[in-house]
């Protein structure tokens, strides 16, 4: 069976990665679709999400990354894809999440939504704290993979500071 594990991923942290891992030992196939538009404003390009998510997947086989415009129920369906796999954190998650998988199912009754928890380690990480601590100068060593702490620092040394809450 073929999964999705939509969202924005900037950057991929490794609450995503988590959920990743899990979903690999699930399904047959996860295809981690980045969603270019979401009404952000992003940190880094798709295609620069894009290539943070390849390198940090490398060594999972059944993980293929990809990109999609519109609506996700389209994209599952040209991709055969019969889950939707989300991550749930905190209940703050829950109302957006909730709202989502409702009327993806209202579009697509066939796509089943799927939530993972996540790991209690990672229940309060997100790309906006990662990036905020980047952007400051701290460490997100243990919160994103090391070459995406090295892209964050990257980018702040650009002066880029876009994206803080
Ligand atoms: O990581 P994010 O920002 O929470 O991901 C949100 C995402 C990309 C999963 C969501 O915005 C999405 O599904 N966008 C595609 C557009 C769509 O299908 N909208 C209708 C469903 S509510």
């Amino acid at each position: 069976m073929i999964a999705i594990y939509p969202g924005s991923f900037d950057p991929v942290t490794n609450g995503h990665l988590d959920i990743i891992e899990r979903a690999a030992a699930l399904f047959d196939e996860i295809i981690v679709a980045v969603a270019p538009n979401t009404g952000k404003e992003p940190l880094f390009s798709a295609e620069e999400r894009k290539e943070m998510l390849i390198e940090a997947c490398r060594g999972i086989d059944n993980v293929c990354i990809d990109s999609f415009e519109g609506l996700l129920v389209e994209y599952a369906r040209k991709t055969k894809a019969q889950v939707i796999v989300k991550g749930l954190r905190a209940l703050s998650d829950f109302q957006y999440e909730f709202e989502m998988a409702l009327t993806n199912r209202k579009l697509s009754p066939s796509i089943e939504t799927m939530f993972l928890m996540t790991c209690a380690e990672n229940s309060y990480l997100s790309s906006s704290i990662v990036k905020e601590i980047a952007a400051l100068g701290g460490s997100v060593v243990g919160l994103a993979p090391d070459f995406v702490a090295e892209r964050l620092r990257q980018k702040a040394r650009e002066g880029i500071r876009r994206d803080i809450p």
